[in-house]
């Protein structure tokens, strides 16, 4: 990829491991972790898309403790209150995805703008960005939180260009999720889909111009 001036990533699931959570948590869970997980994230991104619709705004904390808690009571473990708070203190914290803090080294190196663009609550990514170490390799983390309402509006992804003062088309955007990536290159950025689930293309407007598996290859198809 060439002509690109900054690098913009999506952080839950493509930079920060939303499984971990209760992965870290397997000794309370057993065999209920993954489908917890599962249930979680379906339902803490269906309420950001729905309260979208329904111009219902709240940040991305509630929403995730309301996918929590739907995910909590399926699994018949809503009475577990001392879970319910590891499991939100867990996802305070997350764990980035291994190869991340050297992949943005190498982006730092070549002398691209690295930044964060999420539904996360600025409270939330900062926690997260500083317990991974990575404050330094970013120049911003920009949050849907000041307009008040989720991805995929077009909006969130301007604000990208507004903070960075780059054009779209010299933005790189990496997601994993595949909605995210789709309406990122709907929207005009340059977009790396970073499949690391095995997910099946969207049939939604917007094609990614690249995929790849690991955040570890992104250096070296933008020339690094
Ligand atoms: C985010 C969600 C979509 O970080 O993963 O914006």
């Amino acid at each position: 990829m060439q002509d690109i001036d900054a690098c913009v990533f999506d952080a839950y699931g493509t930079l920060f491991d939303v499984a971990a959570a209760a992965a870290h948590c397997r000794d309370d869970l057993g065999d209920k972790a993954d489908n917890l997980s599962a249930i979680w994230r379906t339902k803490q991104l269906e309420y950001t898309w729905l309260r979208s619709l329904m111009g219902e705004y709240v940040d991305f904390w509630q929403v995730t403790s309301d996918g929590l808690d739907y995910a909590l009571e399926t699994l018949g473990l809503d009475g577990d209150t001392a879970l319910r708070e590891k499991l939100q203190s867990l996802y305070m914290k997350l764990d980035c995805y291994p190869e991340v803090p050297d992949m943005l080294k190498a982006l730092n190196g070549g002398g691209l703008k690295c930044a964060i663009l999420s539904n996360g609550s600025p409270k939330m990514l900062e926690s997260a960005v500083s317990n991974a170490g990575i404050s330094d390799l970013l120049v911003d983390s920009y949050s849907v939180d000041s307009l008040g309402i989720y991805k995929p509006t077009p909006k969130v992804y301007q604000m990208a260009v507004d903070g960075l003062n780059v054009s779209k088309e010299r933005i790189c955007f990496m997601s994993s999720n595949a909605w995210d990536a789709s309406a990122a290159a709907n929207f005009g950025f340059r977009v790396v889909w970073v499949n690391r689930f095995g997910q099946k293309e969207e049939r939604l407007p917007g094609k990614p111009e690249h995929e790849i598996t690991t955040l570890a290859d992104l250096p070296g198809l933008l020339g690094l």
